[in-house]
């Protein structure tokens, strides 16, 4: 049974968790897109591991694999490897396969993605800064590096070299430092060099793995909302974060997948800039205040709201989720009333679909029904059964409202703490 998890949202959903929680009965753990622009947390026997780039079966003893299609900062991922041998996670090289046709984000990437931002003003996209955007669009140019180029490094300097002519000029133009070709070899080389064991062609074992019967789980990063086609463009990131892109990014075609299992939130968040109809300041401050809800990679608070279904009933049809985890019910357990956005009003109409004309959610008025919440805690519920009436019913109006079936509930960040339904 091969699973794709998705995040249905922005982002941010409890993918990580769900990823792991899952990773005790799979062999295999696979990360297709995205960089380490994603903060996935794990909170295991205690312990919190934050992981960005390495997929999170790393902390179950299970065999993980970096895709083609992720970008991988060398550097950012020696730091993430240091830090799990430092909690006692190895990681060897029979435990993290990366694909040699990965994407690499080099130093001017970071400095592309930051002028960029710079360049856009109050128009600015709110990205990590980790350089994903101008790596993907490097990759699309057909001017990036990919990890097999680092096999002859004379063959990488040459390219780079060619690279930084155009990119230079770039980072002239505003008024930012240049790049030698020798420096940013200089900057990665160690990286590299450390992680050379862990380069292959992943495609032979993850297809030995599929036909061997074994279970894979694909981990997505970012949410549906980021994907570059189906998100909120220009406020998305630049991978296809729907469970296409596990496909692509993997080297396994459609047919090895049985099952989508889509992560949304009981609420909706979103971190960087962009539309988010049902943002709600009072929520926002809620979790604050509550230390929740602040970005695993930059730290930034996260912007908070309502359910939102005209999101979710979408993202459930373009990621063809079979089963839906919805996480942080907990986090719902002191409120009175809960609302969940049911349509959007756009100018007098009603509207079932997210819009794609950019000046469109501007205009949105979320339409909310409300429901009454149960003001008693969940975070000891451990059956379906457990869980309040109020809230078991909240649950069942989002499986009528999206069309699909909500077979995990998050009630607190622990492991344990996952109802199967
Ligand atoms: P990801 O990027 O989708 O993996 O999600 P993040 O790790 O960035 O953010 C999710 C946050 O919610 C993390 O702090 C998790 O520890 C936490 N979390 C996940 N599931 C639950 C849940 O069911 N209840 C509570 N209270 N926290 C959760
Ligand atoms: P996980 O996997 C939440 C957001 C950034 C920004 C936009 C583009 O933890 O859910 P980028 O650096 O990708 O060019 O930024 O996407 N973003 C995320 N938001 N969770 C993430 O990953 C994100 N990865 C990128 O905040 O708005
Ligand atoms: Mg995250």
């Amino acid at each position: 049974m091969n699973t794709i998890i998705c995040g249905l949202q922005w982002g941010d959903e409890g993918k990580g968790k769900i990823v792991d929680f899952l990773t005790e009965k799979a062999d295999l753990v696979v990360r297709g897109q995205g960089g380490n622009n994603a903060g996935h947390t794990v909170i295991a026997k205690g312990k919190k591991y934050v992981l960005h780039l390495i997929p999170s079966g790393i902390l179950w003893d299970k065999q993980c694999v970096i895709g083609n299609g992720v970008v991988l900062d060398p550097v950012g991922l020696c730091r993430e490897i240091e830090s799990l041998e430092a909690e006692g996670v190895p990681i060897t090289p029979d435990r993290l396969l990366i694909s040699d046709r990965a994407h690499v984000v080099l130093p001017y990437h970071r400095e592309l993605d930051a002028a960029r931002e710079m360049s856009l003003g109050d128009k600015k996209i709110g990205t990590t800064k980790r350089g994903i955007g101008p790596t993907y669009a490097d990759k699309a140019n057909r001017i990036g590096l990919r990890l097999a180029d680092f096999r002859d490094p004379a063959k990488a300097r040459e390219l780079i070299e060619t690279r930084l002519e155009e990119a230079n000029r770039t980072l002239e133009h505003h008024d930012l430092p240049t790049f030698r070709a020798g420096d940013v070899l200089v900057e990665v080389e160690a990286a590299i060099d450390r992680l050379r064991p862990h380069f292959t062609n992943v495609i032979p074992v993850v297809h030995s793995s599929w036909k061997g019967n074994e279970t894979i789980l694909f981990e997505g990063a970012q949410g549906t909302f980021l994907d570059i086609d189906f998100g909120t463009y220009p406020f998305v990131t630049s991978s296809n974060t729907t469970s296409g892109g596990a496909c692509t990014g993997s080297g396994l075609p459609p047919t090895a997948i049985d099952r989508v299992v889509g992560v949304c939130k009981a609420y909706t968040t979103r971190v960087g800039s962009g539309p988010f109809p049902t943002q709600n300041d009072e929520i926002a401050e809620f979790f604050h205040s509550r230390g929740m809800e602040f970005g695993a990679t930059t730290g930034r608070p996260r912007r908070c709201g309502w359910l939102d279904t005209v999101l979710i009933r979408y993202a459930v049809m373009v990621n063809g989720v079979t089963d839906l985890a919805v996480t942080i019910l907990d986090g719902l357990d002191e409120r009175e009333t809960l609302k969940i956005c049911v349509g959007y009003n756009i100018d007098g109409e009603i509207h079932e679909f997210p819009p794609a004309e950019r000046d469109h959610w501007d205009k949105v008025v979320p339409i909310y029904q409300e429901m009454p919440g149960w003001q008693q805690s969940t975070s000891g519920c451990r059956s379906y059964h457990d869980l309040p009436a109020a809230a078991r019913n909240y649950l069942a109006r989002i499986e009528e409202l999206t069309g699909a079936r909500v077979s995990y509930i998050g009630v607190g960040p622990d492991r344990e703490q996952t109802i199967i339904r």
